[in-house]
């Protein structure tokens, strides 16, 4: 293990000979090869890499494109998101997640598909730049991505360098092949690829929370996942492989993972499936609404260029967004859980509470919340605003109760 941890760092070194790379070599780089080093994480001189300071927002191609993302795709995504108000709503991120990859050259840099993206990745970069955007990219830890592309085992600091000579502001870094890799070293090494390159990359940890990276990710990313891949359905147990997960499950493996999300390192529920069509639109607005209070990342997942009103004017509910992106950072929680009937809570930078009451059922129910379930006393007052009919409900007394469609929310927010 040490033997190959050295092996990798002087192939690192006589790479960086090779390339006369300015940038300065990490000063990790001796604690790396040294027995007695201090894991990543618990090394007190390891500092966050202060980006992501509230959610990354942003589109990926996954869950509508797959493998058939192309440089036409990313194109027409970006116009529209530029054009169509995503971008002005703080949807900042094009992310082009796995496929995009041709092979190694014979220097062992990687490239592009010359077929899907006949312009190459710096052109499709300054593209996204040009329209106000920031451009992202997929790699893997393992030797392959999981769609069975190169992935960056043993090339860090060369894909790193690359990702920054195309003007990559956002690395996603999945997990397949990774054999008995250890999942804190193999992030934070990428991580110090990264940051060797100075540019100013947030990374997305996408370990599908095996290796509980909510107890070692602060310091190494900006966003770590916390299940394996989220499915366009609402509750359906029918599903195609082992690691999707329905629209409940995955909140419920999210939700007490609360206290570890922060300003700069959140908990990642995966991309929103908003506007692929699984789910009806009152259960899309409960997905927004849920990652919304949970502080979860806005990755839309949808074909921004074609979609409908109906779907813009969910992932544009800028009421919804605000509290999503609250700078406060904290991740709000279930306070009540009557079986089908839950209430929600998240604290504010202003003092205020973001409250959702969520109807899991089958028929409208009445949910109320009573303010000592907000951390309120029972006796103060407090102004309300539902955040999807963006109507002021006035001055609210120790209580509030609404009705609430089946498999819908009622999102409300409330300040002293
Ligand atoms: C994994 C990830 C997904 C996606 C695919 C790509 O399943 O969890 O989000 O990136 O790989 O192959």
């Amino acid at each position: 293990m040490i033997h190959a941890t050295r092996r990798a760092w002087h192939a690192i070194l006589a790479w960086a000979m090779l390339l006369s790379l300015a940038a300065p070599l990490p000063a990790v780089a001796q604690e790396t090869i040294d027995p007695n080093h201090i894991p990543p994480s618990h090394d007190p001189a390891r500092t966050a890499n202060g980006l992501a300071l509230t959610p990354p927002k942003g589109w990926n191609s996954w869950n509508k494109f797959g493998c058939n993302v192309d440089e036409k795709t990313v194109r027409s995504v970006a116009d529209a998101m530029a054009a169509g108000g995503m971008r002005d709503a703080g949807y900042h991120y094009v992310v082009i997640d796995d496929c995009w990859h041709g092979p190694r050259d014979e220097n062992g840099f990687i490239t592009s598909d010359a077929k899907k993206f006949p312009s190459g990745m710096k052109a499709l970069g300054d593209y996204i730049h040009s329209k106000g955007l920031k451009f992202g990219i997929y790699s893997d830890a393992g030797r392959k991505t999981c769609g069975g592309h190169p992935g960056s085992q043993g090339h860090e600091y060369q894909d790193a360098l690359t990702y920054a000579r195309w003007g990559v502001d956002y690395l996603k870094y999945d997990w397949c092949s990774t054999g008995s890799r250890n999942a804190e070293e193999a992030y934070a090494l990428m991580e110090d690829a990264l940051r060797a390159t100075g540019r100013d990359i947030t990374f997305s940890i996408c370990e599908w929370g095996q290796n509980r990276p909510w107890l070692w990710g602060a310091k190494i990313g900006n966003l770590w996942r916390t299940t394996g891949d989220i499915w366009d359905s609402y509750s359906a147990t029918d599903k195609a492989h082992w690691w999707a997960h329905n629209l409940l499950d995955i909140v419920d493996l999210n939700e007490p993972l609360w206290s570890f999300a922060g300003p700069g390192h959140w908990n990642d529920p995966d991309m929103l499936e908003i506007g692929n069509g699984g789910l009806t639109d009152t259960e899309y607005r409960t997905h927004f609404s849920l990652w919304a209070i949970m502080a979860a990342p806005l990755m839309a997942g949808n074909d921004i260029a074609s979609m409908s009103p109906a779907t813009a004017t969910i992932l544009m509910n800028r009421d919804v967004i605000a509290i999503d992106q609250d700078p406060l950072g904290a991740q709000g929680h279930r306070v009540r859980d009557d079986g089908n009937q839950e209430v929600w809570a998240r604290p504010l930078a202003n003092g205020g509470r973001a409250v959702l009451l969520l109807n899991r059922g089958e028929s409208p129910a009445e949910i109320a919340v009573d303010w000592t379930e907000l951390g309120y006393p029972g006796t103060i007052a407090a102004d309300g605003r539902d955040l999807w009919t963006h109507k002021p409900l006035g001055r609210l007394k120790g209580r509030y109760a609404a009705t609430v469609a089946p498999h819908g929310v009622v999102m409300i927010s409330l300040l002293r």
